[in-house]
């Protein structure tokens, strides 16, 4: 009776030790959707994963991207861990994916309750979680906040400048974003500096890539290939302009093989208009991180319309050709290998053909603060702030449905 006495005691105050730790933590919702944010979100949770005393995270999959190859491998690549919720909203036209992500993230949202939801990037679901979450009147952090590509066509230049509008704290990658943020009336009290937090995932997975079996299966030789990615709307959603970069293409790959992890809209734009890549270049179904990284990284060059690539390649000294006509990665042209070369047939081939012949004597450094310790500064930055009551403007204290 006694030793039951005392084993019901000593429950009682451990539950209480740990509701009243449950109680002082932070509580932070983290969103992530598709591809590209999962490898922003990955350190972001490990870091938070390490100062657990401190915060209680829960991680919600929108599912704006569902394909094994364009989540599940990421999930596992990284070691993140499963989704807490998972949406499943899948696709649709741009509107019905924002209000679908819109009404199922409300629901996840008034249940959690979090002390912040923290967006990254720039994809629909960024916008989406953001737009209820400010609206149900739960602090908003943005990762990659300020990026700009002055080009209001690009769906996501559009998720961009509503994001950052919408959030309490900017978290930016580098002076540009601050400047872009500061213009558009955002106040610099709101806007934290902490660095590029998708190299962190790279000097993390590095060593690991380099394991990978990726050259010895598609026989490749490190510097005898290039790698091309493909997906912007602006490339694949025109049949003319994807013919124009495919004959461009085809000149390069004479000189030089290129290898093409095709993303699913690009795989299907190519069959729905009978647009044929060049026979020198190898379309293949998207890769997991780990095989990708351990690619492009012993390419001769990559030749690219995604963000983070150009990123990346800076990060590691890897050439880099941007078919768009901007970059909303300006420091990567001013810092880094990246050259902005557009869809012109001229531009493509000759920056080629310099690269090839290593002719190419372009000065590159990596940018400050892109240093591998981003997630340990924008958790820092969360917990400096998690006991303001209100950022942009009063906090309701419940949430009314
Ligand atoms: C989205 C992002 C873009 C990001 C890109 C990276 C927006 C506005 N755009 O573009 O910023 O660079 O992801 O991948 O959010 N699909 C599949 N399987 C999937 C996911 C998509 O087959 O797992 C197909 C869809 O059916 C659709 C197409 O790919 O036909 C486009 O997907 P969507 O999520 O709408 O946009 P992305 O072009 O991938």
């Amino acid at each position: 009776m006694k030793t039951r006495q005392v084993v019901t005691n000593k429950f009682v105050t451990v539950w209480r030790g740990y509701f009243r730790k449950r109680v002082d933590m932070v509580k932070i919702l983290n969103v992530v959707g598709a591809r590209p944010n999962f490898m922003k979100m990955a350190p972001i949770i490990a870091e938070m994963k390490r100062r657990g005393g401190e915060i209680s995270q829960t991680l919600v999959h929108t599912g704006q991207h569902y394909d094994d190859a364009m989540s599940g491998a990421f999930f596992r690549d990284l070691g993140m861990p499963e989704p807490d919720v998972h949406l499943d909203t899948r696709d649709g036209t741009h509107a019905e994916q924002t209000a679908r992500v819109m009404m199922a993230f409300e629901g996840a949202l008034a249940a959690e309750r979090p002390d912040w939801v923290v967006v990254v990037g720039d994809v629909n679901s960024t916008l989406a979680c953001a737009l209820v979450a400010t609206k149900l009147r739960i602090r908003v952090a943005h990762v990659e906040a300020g990026l700009r590509s002055f080009d209001r066509t690009m769906p996501e230049e559009i998720n961009r400048v509503l994001t950052d509008q919408l959030s309490d704290l900017l978290l930016t990658p580098s002076p540009d974003a601050d400047e872009n943020l500061l213009r558009e009336g955002i106040p610099q009290e709101r806007i934290v500096r902490v660095g590029n937090v998708m190299i962190d995932t790279l000097y993390r997975q590095i060593e690991r890539a380099q394991r990978s079996s990726i050259l010895d299966d598609l026989r490749l030789i490190p510097q005898g290939f290039a790698v091309l990615t493909l997906h912007r709307p602006s490339n694949v959603d025109n049949p003319e302009t994807l013919r124009l970069i495919f004959a461009a293409l085809g000149e390069i790959s004479r000189e030089l093989a290129i290898v093409f992890p095709a993303h699913p809209r690009t795989q299907s734009r190519m069959r729905e208009f009978g647009v044929e890549p060049p026979p020198g270049v190898r379309v293949m179904d998207p890769l997991g991180y780990l095989d990708f990284l351990k690619l492009w990284s012993n390419s001769k060059m990559t030749l690219t319309d995604s963000g983070g690539l150009q990123e990346e390649t800076t990060a590691l000294g890897v050439p880099c050709l941007t078919l768009r006509e901007n970059t909303e990665r300006p420091i990567t042209v001013e810092q880094g290998t990246n050259q902005v070369v557009g869809v012109d047939h001229e531009r493509i081939v000759s920056a080629a053909e310099a690269i090839i012949a290593n002719e190419r004597s372009k000065f590159a450094r990596v940018p400050e603060l892109w240093d591998g310790r981003t997630s340990e500064r924008i958790v820092a930055a969360l917990l400096s702030r998690a006991d303001q009551q209100e950022c942009q403007g009063e906090r309701a204290a419940t949430i009314e449905m």
